[in-house]
C-alpha cells in the first residue's frame, strides 16, 4: 500500500472515530432531553390532577354551602368559613350529625362558626346545648356576639378556658384548663383546638381526658386531620382506644370520625 493511500486510511479512520464519539454525545443529549420531556409530563399531569381536585373541592364546598343555607335558612348571612374556622363541608357535616342522631350534648374545643352552626342544629332539634371551650378571650367574646346576634345564646355557651399544664400519658401538656369544663355526659366530641402553635400534637389530650365522659353512641371529630400532627393524634387515639371505629371524611383539610362499634358505659 502507498504511503498517500495508508493516510488517506489513517484520516478515515480518525474520522470514523470523531464520527462515533459525536453520535454518542448527540444520543446522550437525545436521552437528557427525553427524560426532561417526560418529566415536564409527569409535572403537567400532576398539575392537572391537583386543579381537578380542587375544582372538585370547590364544587362540593360550594354544594355544602347552598346546603346550609337551605337547611338553616338564617335570617343574617353565616358566619366566615375560610382560614382559622372550618369549611362549609365540616360544618354541613356537623349540622347533619347533630339533627340526624339528635346529639343535644356536645362538647367542642376551640369556638368559632362551628359553635354558631351546631347552636341551629340545637335550635331547630328544640333541645341540646353546646359547650365551646376557648383559650382565647377575645375569640370566646366574638364567638359570644355571633350567637347573640343571631338569637343562639339559649343554645350554645362560651367556656373562658385558658391553656394550662396537665398530665396526660405520664407527659405535661398545654391544654384547656380543665376545672372550668362543665360536668355531664357528652354524645359528640368536636376537637378543633388548640390550635397548632401552641405545642407539638397539641389536640391529643381530648380523648384521654374526656372519653370517660362519652356516652351511649357519642361521636369524635377530629377536624385538620390531613396535617402530619392530627395524623399522629389518629394513629394515637386508636390505638389506645380500640373501641372506636374510624372514618376519614375527604375534606379539604381532612375530617376524621371516630364511632363506637359498641355501646359505651
Ligand atoms: C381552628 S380554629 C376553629 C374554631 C372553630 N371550631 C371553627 O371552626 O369555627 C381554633 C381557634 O380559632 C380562634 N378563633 C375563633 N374565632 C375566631 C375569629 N373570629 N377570628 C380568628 N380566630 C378565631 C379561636 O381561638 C379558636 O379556638
Amino acid at each position: 500500500m502507498r504511503r498517500s493511500e495508508r493516510m488517506l486510511l489513517i484520516d478515515l479512520a480518525n474520522s470514523v472515530q470523531e464520527l462515533t464519539a459525536t453520535l454518542k454525545e448527540l444520543r446522550e443529549s437525545q436521552r437528557e432531553v427525553l427524560e426532561r420531556l417526560a418529566a415536564v409530563e409527569q409535572g403537567v399531569e400532576r398539575i392537572h390532577e391537583v386543579s381537578q381536585g380542587r375544582v372538585r373541592t370547590q364544587y362540593a364546598q360550594i354544594e355544602d354551602l347552598l346546603a346550609l343555607y337551605r337547611d338553616i335558612d338564617p335570617s343574617a348571612s353565616l358566619p366566615r368559613m375560610r382560614d382559622w374556622a372550618a369549611g362549609p363541608e365540616l360544618l354541613r357535616f356537623l349540622y347533619e350529625e347533630v339533627m340526624a342522631h339528635k346529639r343535644t350534648r356536645v362538647l367542642e374545643c376551640g369556638s368559632g362558626t362551628t359553635t354558631v352552626i351546631m347552636a341551629y342544629a340545637m335550635r331547630s332539634l328544640g333541645s341540646g346545648t353546646v359547650t365551646a371551650l376557648e383559650h382565647d378571650p377575645r375569640f370566646a367574646e366574638l364567638t359570644r356576639r355571633e350567637l347573640t346576634v343571631r338569637g343562639l345564646a339559649d343554645w350554645a355557651e362560651v367556656v373562658d378556658a385558658g391553656l394550662s399544664e396537665v398530665e396526660v400519658d405520664g407527659d405535661l401538656w398545654r391544654w384547656y384548663d380543665t376545672a372550668a369544663i362543665p360536668s355531664g355526659e357528652l354524645d359528640m366530641l368536636l376537637v378543633d383546638g388548640p390550635p397548632a402553635d401552641t405545642g407539638l400534637q397539641a389536640r391529643y389530650p381530648a380523648l384521654p381526658l374526656l372519653a370517660d365522659r362519652l356516652a351511649g353512641y357519642a361521636v369524635v371529630v377530629l377536624d385538620d386531620a390531613n396535617r402530619p400532627d392530627e395524623r399522629a393524634i389518629t394513629e394515637r387515639w386508636t390505638g389506645r382506644f380500640p373501641q372506636f371505629e374510624l372514618q376519614r371524611l375527604k375534606h379539604e383539610r381532612g375530617t376524621v370520625v371516630l364511632r363506637p362499634t359498641t355501646r359505651l358505659q
